[in-house]
C-alpha cells in the first residue's frame, strides 16, 4: 500500500491531495483545492497572476492536505507538468522536486489529461477501462477509447474551441460572469421550452448540430470530432437579433441543447464502435447536469453505463493527478528531478485512432 501525494498547478486551482492504496482499490485521505478568485476580476485567467497565487498558496495548501490526511508520511509524490500555462506547472513542478528530495520519496510527473480520466473512479469502483471517455473541460474536449488504464486510443477532439471555452464566451456574449459554464447552465433552465414564443414562424429558437450529419460513417474526418466555434457566432447572431434580457434564457438553453446533442452523439458513436459497456465522463463541463441526464437518458436503452464525477472531482484537483501518478509508479516509472512543466504534451499511452 502506498500513500501518495498530489500536486495540482497547471491552471487556476492550488491543489493538494493524499491518496493511500493499491491497484484499482484506493482511497482520498484528504484534498484540498483553493480556486483562484481573482481571475473573474478579468474575465480569464491572466497566467502571471496565476503563477503568482500558486506561490503564495503552495505551502499552505500541501499542509493542509497532510493534516487533514491525519498523517505527514507519504511514500511518493505525483505533480501534473503538462500541459497547461507554464508558469503555474513550474510551481508545482518545483515544489515536487523538492518535497521529493528532501524526502528522498520517488516522484512522478503527471499529464493533467490523465489525471481527469481517473477522477471518476475515485468515487465509483465501477468506473475502470474498458471505457469510453468524453473530457470536456475550459482547455481540451477529447473522446478517448480507453481500452485498459495506460492503453488510450484518440478518437475526436475539438477542431477550435474546447467545449468549456465555449460556455465560457457565450457566457460572456449573454453578459453573465466567469467561468460561464455553471452561469449558462442556470440561465438555460429558465427556458421552459426551449426557445422563445415569439419567434418567425412560431418555431422555437434552434441552432444546428455542428459536424453532426446523420450520414458520416466511421473513417469519416468529421465522425467523432467536434466544432464549437460556427455555434458561438450563431449565438452572437441571436444576441444581436434580440438584446433583450428575456431572451437570454432561450439562447442559452439553444446553445446549451447543441453542445449536448452533438457530446452525446459523438459519445454514442465512439461506444458503440468499440463495443463498450461503460463511459466515463471528466472535466469541467461534466459538472453539467443537462449533459449528464442526456447522456444517461441515451445510453440506457443500450444498457451502457455513465459515470460522472462529483463537480470536486470533475474540475481540477490533485486527487486524480495522485490517482493517475500511482498507477504509473505500480508500473515502476519514475520522473527524476530535470522533470519539466510543457504548455502542451501527448497523454502517454495514447494512439491515434
Ligand atoms: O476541467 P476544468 O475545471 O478546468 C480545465 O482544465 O479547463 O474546466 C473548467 C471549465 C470552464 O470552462 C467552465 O465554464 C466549465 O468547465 N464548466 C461548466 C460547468 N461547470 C464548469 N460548463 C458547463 N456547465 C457547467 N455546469
Ligand atoms: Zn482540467
Amino acid at each position: 500500500m502506498t500513500r501518495i501525494l498530489g500536486i495540482e498547478t497547471s491552471c487556476d486551482e492550488t491543489s493538494a491531495a493524499v491518496l493511500e492504496g493499491a491497484g484499482d482499490d484506493v482511497r482520498v485521505r484528504s484534498l484540498v483545492i483553493l480556486s483562484q478568485d481573482v481571475h473573474r476580476v478579468f474575465g480569464g485567467v491572466v497566467p502571471e497572476i496565476a503563477s503568482r497565487a500558486h506561490l503564495t498558496a503552495i505551502v499552505p495548501v500541501v499542509e493542509q492536505a497532510l493534516a487533514d490526511s491525519g498523517s505527514n508520511d507519504v511514500d511518493a509524490v505525483a505533480v501534473t507538468n503538462a500541459p497547461g500555462l507554464v508558469g503555474a506547472l513550474l510551481v508545482g513542478v518545483a515544489f515536487g522536486k523538492a518535497f521529493a528530495f528532501a524526502r528522498q520519496v520517488p516522484m512522478i510527473g503527471v499529464h493533467h489529461m490523465e489525471g481527469h480520466l481517473f477522477a471518476t473512479v475515485l468515487e465509483d469502483a465501477a468506473a475502470v477501462p474498458p471505457f469510453t471517455a468524453l473530457l470536456v473541460s475550459g482547455g481540451h474536449t477529447l473522446l478517448i477509447d480507453v481500452e485498459a488504464w495506460g492503453r488510450y486510443r484518440l478518437l475526436g477532439r475539438t477542431r477550435d474551441d474546447a467545449a468549456g471555452e465555449a460556455f465560457d464566451k457565450v457566457a460572456k456574449l449573454l453578459g453573465l460572469p466567469y467561468p460561464g459554464g455553471p452561469h449558462v447552465e442556470r440561465i438555460a433552465a429558465l427556458a421552459t421550452t426551449p426557445g422563445a414564443q415569439d419567434r418567425p414562424r412560431g418555431g422555437a429558437l434552434r441552432f444546428a448540430r455542428p459536424m453532426l450529419r446523420r450520414d458520416q460513417r466511421p473513417g469519416d474526418a468529421e465522425y467523432y470530432d467536434v466544432s464549437f466555434s460556427g455555434l458561438k457566432t450563431a449565438v452572437l447572431n441571436a444576441v444581436k437579433a434580440s438584446p433583450s434580457e428575456a431572451d437570454r434564457a432561450p439562447i442559452a438553453r439553444a446553445f446549451q441543447d447543441a453542445v449536448v446533442d452533438t457530446l452525446v452523439e459523438k459519445t454514442a458513436r465512439a461506444a458503440h464502435a468499440y463495443r463498450r459497456r461503460r463511459v466515463v465522463l471528466g472535466g469541467g463541463v461534466a459538472c453539467n447536469g443537462a449533459l449528464v441526464s442526456a447522456m444517461r437518458e441515451r445510453f440506457a436503452r443500450d444498457g451502457v453505463d455513465v459515470f460522472a464525477p462529483t463537480p470536486r472531482l470533475a474540475t481540477d484537483n490533485a486527487a486524480m493527478i495522485a490517482r493517475a501518478g500511482l498507477f504509473h509508479l505500480e508500473r515502476g516509472e519514475r520522473s527524476g528531478l530535470d522533470l519539466n512543466a510543457f504548455a502542451a504534451m501527448p497523454i502517454p499511452g495514447l494512439v491515434a485512432a
